[in-house]
């Protein structure tokens, strides 16, 4: 085998067994995906005491429910009898019964009653109680963290709630109105990083260039374990649908907020919230959500035109680009290439692919 010298003194892509190895992934689920926080949902799906959501962070199930205090917790889904699942799908309970033996559990997750226990010298119904997971909420979007020790969601993306607030004022009165899910045949991490550079827009967003971004001043820069994409809006008249100018501050502008390792808040002009959820699924397929969002969750015609815009568009765009990335990986003849670090950064740097790559490395080679 030869191997091609050096091309730089920089920083290169990672080698493809980063995307292709089974045992990558394995790890990357424990020091990486149980490490760090997770979307679960939106707080509006949670209104009154007893309501309840399933969900799952890889092959963990795990739900939120809304106790008695109107505090949301989170719990591992199973049962502290013989395992069985407590809950499927979404609901209200006033109590939480598992279907196996009866077992019921309180909101807070303590065992109030076992059939029978009484039968059993020495049971202890005070000692048993569900597994709790570390549960935080921003900006009205649940997120989870399934090691007890991580740090806040504040230190791992410092300033990103204020300046989503800002971004989208009404951001407490958002519902979700619109969920979308992709499946594309690579590695999460082949879509996060595409996701998270621009150097590929102009080439394959033909709306990138002639659109409503000023491309010469799109820029992403890391804040944290944030990338903070950032750019001016030229062409406000192109829009495709109207903006009040004067509504607030960041009424006419463009950003978003990637959380690390797949979550991404993205407001496009008229304070528009949509999200990206990135779901590994195994180490060659992930599952990208797109969410949209209303103030009170009321219909609209602008978002639904515009999340099937997207669809169509930049969505399809970037399928075809990160599936065609995976393909490669896998070929005999690729050696990973250095990544363009501008020095000035700017749309057509890659210094965020290198946040990502430090931020994996740092989580899967520790220990
Ligand atoms: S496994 Fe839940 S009551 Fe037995
Ligand atoms: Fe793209």
């Amino acid at each position: 085998m030869s191997s091609r010298p050096a091309t730089g003194t920089g920083k290169s892509a990672l080698a493809p067994r980063y995307y292709l190895d089974p045992a990558v992934f394995e790890t990357e689920r424990e020091r990486v995906f149980f490490r760090t926080w997770q979307y679960a949902g939106h707080a509006s799906q949670l209104q009154k005491a007893g309501d309840y959501f399933t969900f799952s962070v890889l092959d963990q199930s795990l739900f939120c429910v809304r106790d008695k205090d109107t505090a949301v917790r989170t719990f591992y889904n199973v049962c502290q009898h013989r395992a069985h699942e407590l809950l499927q799908g979404a609901g209200n309970r006033r109590s939480l019964v598992c279907p196996y033996h009866a077992w019921t559990y309180g909101l807070d997750g303590r065992l109030k009653r076992a059939p029978n226990s009484n039968s059993v010298p020495g049971f202890d119904a005070g000692a048993i109680c569900l597994s709790e997971v570390r549960t935080e909420t921003f900006c009205g979007f649940i997120f989870v963290n399934l090691d007890p020790d991580a740090e806040p969601m504040q230190d791992w993306f410092p300033q990103a709630e204020d300046e989503l607030r800002a971004f989208v004022p009404d951001i407490d009165r958002l519902r979700p109105v619109a969920w979308f899910e992709v499946a594309e045949a690579c590695n999460w991490k082949v879509s996060v990083e595409n996701y998270s550079e621009c150097y590929h827009c102009r080439l394959n967003h033909p709306t990138f260039a002639n659109g409503v971004v000023k491309p010469e001043t799109y820029n992403v820069m890391a804040q944290g374990h944030c990338l903070r994409h950032t750019t001016e809006c030229a062409n406000l008249d192109r829009m495709t649908y109207p903006i009040d100018l004067t509504a607030n501050e960041h009424a006419g502008d463009y950003s978003s907020w990637f959380l690390w390792p797949g979550v991404s808040f993205q407001v496009y002009p008229g304070n528009v919230l949509n999200t990206y959820v990135w779901q590994p699924v195994d180490v060659r397929n992930v599952m990208v959500g797109r969410g949209w969002y209303t103030v009170d969750g009321v219909q609209s015609d602008v978002i639904d035109k515009l999340a099937q815009q997207d669809l169509d568009s930049t969505v399809a765009e970037d399928v075809r680009l990160v599936e065609s990335v995976q393909r490669g990986l896998g070929s005999m003849g690729y050696t990973p290439g250095p990544l363009v670090l501008d020095p000035n950064y700017g749309v057509n740097s890659e210094h965020s692919v290198q946040s990502l790559n430090d931020w994996l490395l740092a989580a899967i080679e520790s220990c």
